[in-house]
């Protein structure tokens, strides 16, 4: 039963303060006519910054740049694209919506990302990319990947929606493929909402994808509103914008915030029989979303923790299922035989029940910790 006494703890919340107001104020007043694009540009070039990329572009979500991205890389009917089978579905479907076909491949115990064992061995004639998503803020075993786009010529592509401040050997997650993508949705560690980013160090890349992402206007296009090819409308607005840029003024503090909350749990739980999020050497793991996997060797029902976390009024978010899992149920009339399976994932299917993720937001107390560390610590006992 749920004590009315206790405050509400989210599982994510964003940190919105004085000068995000102030700077979506002026934007809604003063970003129009020759302004409109002002603040946009602002934030991807401190994006771009920030990440030590040579190229950024704005757009409407994480799932839009993935979608420009795939196409400009000119994946389509009946290529496949590669990537692990524990993932949010948006990493997915927009290789469906070119008419390729995701294949999933097995996850790292350690990391909970991408096996790239697993990934060269489904790789085929049809293989067209591999995308490397750091899940939760874990970082995918970059060099392994890199290479095996290397050996085979495959573009390696980073979902990093989930890693802003991840840092892999000195390398910003997202800053390492052939391009990446990165989420400003409400629940990220910097927000405008809705939003998203598309980065890139390769000029042919980002010409098309700016081409695309104009309604297929290219640059030298003179001629008004004449497309030269199909693009795409996944724009950010001015507005959206202009909050993207004041939280890129404190985006170090809202990292190291993630770090802290982190640190708290691995200290508070350190006895208990579970991984969280793991730092490997020469990584920095920008903590997402702090989550706890309980070891194979123990009982464990995520639903009773769920419902500890409910009788004590905080919010509780279960672990990506395997995409393999959900593509067998889906609609058929929404092309579910799109997913691929070559092999059975021994290890997703093992690890998604063991696993939740615990509430991590800016705002969070280490007396809201002390509240969860306790549910977990009950169940756990
Ligand atoms: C790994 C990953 N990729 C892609 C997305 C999609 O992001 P968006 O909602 O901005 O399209 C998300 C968001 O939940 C995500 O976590």
């Amino acid at each position: 039963m749920l004590s009315p006494s206790l405050s509400k703890i989210f599982y994510t919340k964003p940190s919105i303060g004085e000068r995000e107001a102030e700077l979506v104020a002026d934007a809604t007043q003063n970003g129009w006519g020759d302004a409109c694009y002002d603040y946009i540009h602002k934030f991807e070039n401190a994006f771009k910054s920030h990440l030590n990329v040579k190229y950024a572009i704005a757009t409407s979500s994480c799932t839009g740049a993935l979608h420009m991205g795939l196409a400009a890389l000119d994946i389509g009917k009946d290529d496949e694209v590669i990537l692990a089978d524990i993932n949010w579905i948006a990493s997915a479907a927009p290789i469906t919506y070119l008419g390729a076909s995701p294949v999933l491949v097995d996850i790292l115990e350690d990391s909970w990302c991408i096996d790239p064992k697993k990934a060269e061995e489904a790789i085929t004639p049809k293989t067209k990319a591999i995308i490397a998503v750091h899940l939760y803020g874990n970082l995918c075993a970059m060099n392994v990947l890199l290479a095996l786009g290397k050996k085979y010529n495959i573009p390696v592509i980073e979902d990093s929606a989930e890693a802003i401040g991840s840092i892999y050997h000195g390398k910003h997650a997202g800053s390492m493929g052939t391009f990446g993508t990165f989420s400003f949705h409400g629940t990220k560690t910097i927000t405008t909402g809705e939003g998203g980013m598309f980065v890139t160090n390769d000029d042919a890349l980002y010409e098309k994808v700016l081409t695309l992402s104009n309604h297929g206007r290219s640059k030298s296009q003179t001629k008004q509103f004449w497309p030269d090819m199909i693009g795409f409308k996944y724009k950010m607005s001015n507005i959206q914008a202009a909050m993207g840029c004041a939280q890129m003024e404190r985006i170090n503090e809202l990292i190291a915030k993630r770090g802290t909350i982190l640190a708290w749990y691995k200290e508070a739980l350190q006895d208990l029989p579970i991984a969280m999020n793991p730092e490997p050497e020469n990584c920095q793991n920008g903590a997402w979303m702090s989550t706890m996997v309980v070891d194979a060797s123990v009982r464990f029902d995520r639903n009773q923790l769920l419902q500890e976390f409910k009788n004590n009024n905080i919010d509780g978010r279960v672990f990506f299922w395997p995409l393999s899992m959900i593509s067998a149920e889906l609609n058929s009339e929404h092309s579910p035989k799109e997913f691929t399976l070559r092999k059975p994932n021994p290890m997703a299917y093992s690890l998604y029940e063991r696993a939740i993720n615990l509430p991590s937001y800016h705002d969070i107390t280490k007396e809201d910790i002390e509240r969860v560390v306790k549910c977990v610590k009950k169940i756990l006992a």
